[in-house]
């Protein structure tokens, strides 16, 4: 995660060398994103002392012990984020669940792309086409989880696992499949992931330390479990009430993962 390339001063302003793009990034505050398309701009001068293109970094909703919520829209955040080891999410599925339930999106592969080698996506089996769609050919695997202590609605009727579809950079070796359980914790969303399932995931994806951006963070079950975990994490979502209720599940006590 260290920064390339060095800044140097022109027309009395901050010009980009050395490398295409930089993100000024010291985790987590992070002030411009400067690409090389923006550098020659600034050179040309804008009259305002900024490159056109950078937009102000939104400001974090919450930030504590290396994890960081904003309430924005990904779309507008991951562009000025630094890379980090994994990008692992539950997008909407355009299931009519909420409002931001109509469709399936799909702008914010390409910046998982550009931030990690490798990306997560979570479903149910009404998902999985899209998700493997949206992969394409960075498609690695699946990894199963089989929900032991209860069921969601599925196509055929009632089902008891979740997909996460693997893309990019093959994760460390071991297997493709596992159980959770699920215990009773009710976040005040529509579609919350349960957390034992989102420490079992994480866990096989990432070594301590590790960090992870969760584009449609919800109710912060994936930050949760990072926390858990000793893991640093970005979380992004879009509505205010669902990041009130993560900071409140990261203020409780830290859980143990055993
Ligand atoms: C399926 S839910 C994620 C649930 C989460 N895994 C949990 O355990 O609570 C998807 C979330 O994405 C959010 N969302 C939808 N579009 C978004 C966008 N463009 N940027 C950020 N968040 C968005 C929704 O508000 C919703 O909370």
């Amino acid at each position: 995660m260290g920064v390339v390339g060095h800044l140097e001063a022109g027309n009395g302003m901050l010009a980009l060398c050395a490398s295409p793009a930089l993100t000024l990034h010291l985790w987590p505050s992070v002030e411009w994103r400067y690409t090389a398309e923006n550098s020659k701009r600034t050179q040309r001068g804008n009259g305002y002392g900024r490159p056109p293109n950078c937009k102000q970094m939104v400001k974090p909703y919450y930030e504590e012990d290396g994890i960081v919520i904003y309430n924005a829209d990904c779309r507008e955040v991951l562009p000025q984020l630094a890379p980090v080891d994994l990008v692992v999410t539950d997008p909407p599925y355009g299931c009519g669940k909420a409002e931001w339930d109509s469709s399936f999106p799909t702008e914010w592969y390409v910046e998982a792309k550009r931030l990690a080698p490798t990306t997560c996506v979570i479903t149910g089996s009404a998902g999985l086409p899209d998700s493997i769609k949206l992969v394409g050919a960075d498609f690695l695997d699946v990894i199963a989880a089989r929900n032991l202590n209860g069921m969601t609605r599925g196509p055929l009727g009632f089902g008891n696992w979740l997909a996460a579809v693997v893309a990019g950079t093959k994760p460390p070796q071991g297997i493709n499949c596992f159980d959770f359980t699920v215990n009773g914790e009710m976040p005040a969303h529509p579609s919350p992931k349960p957390l034992r399932y989102m420490q079992k995931l994480l866990a096989r994806m990432l070594p301590k330390g590790g960090s992870l951006i969760d584009p449609f963070m919800g109710s912060g079950t994936t930050l949760r479990a990072a926390k858990d975990l000793g893991l640093k994490a970005i979380g992004i979502e879009l509505e205010k009430r669902y990041c009130e209720i993560a900071v409140q599940r990261l203020r409780q006590q830290v859980l143990q993962f055993a």
